[in-house]
């Protein structure tokens, strides 16, 4: 065990832990935040997706020792109060279904929109494609992304065609 200090949505967090663990369990068990879940453990579904320096990241495959940069999780992305405009569109797009990918939805989608802030629609079925939805919601996540974008809504997403991950 050993202090290892992270700094997550503009706080400085200092915790004893295994350097070793992942970062997904030190978020959640050890700073209460619930936003990142636990999906496949693997690094594979998305589920687990936080941002680290602007980069979408699968915490549940990163140890804790290794991590340097700023740490965003879902609870950083809403200001004084004001949702993140990509929250605001998921929720105006009525995306979630079961719910349980959403945060890797949106983090995802958040870190695409930051280094691309008007992304075509391939370019955002190419940004979301790692990010998986068992229940399919990728049509309606396109269209939110598009409106986070300022883009057209689902309307305009559904005349674009294919939908994400398809
Ligand atoms: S839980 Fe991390 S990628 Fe699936
Ligand atoms: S909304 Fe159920 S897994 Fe995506």
């Amino acid at each position: 065990m050993s202090n290892v200090t992270l700094n997550v949505n503009g706080t400085t967090h200092t915790v004893d832990i295994d350097p070793s663990t992942r970062l997904l369990y030190v978020l959640r068990n050890d700073l209460g935040l619930r936003g990142p879940r636990f999906g496949c453990g693997l690094g594979q579904c998305g589920a687990c997706t936080v941002i680290i320096d602007g980069v979408a990241t699968r915490s549940c495959v990163t140890p804790t020792s290794r991590v340097k940069g700023e740490i965003t999780t879902l609870e950083g992305l809403a200001k004084d109060g004001t949702l993140h405009p990509v929250q605001q569109a998921w929720i105006d797009e009525q995306v979630p279904q079961c719910g349980f990918c959403q945060n890797g939805q949106i983090m995802t989608a958040k870190a695409l929109l930051d280094r691309n802030p008007n992304p075509t629609d391939a370019e955002i079925r190419e940004g979301m494609a790692r990010a998986l939805c068992r229940c399919m919601t990728y049509y309606r996540i396109q269209a939110a992304v598009k409106r986070a974008a300022g883009g057209s809504s689902a309307a305009d997403a559904k005349s674009g065609g294919k939908v994400v991950g398809s």
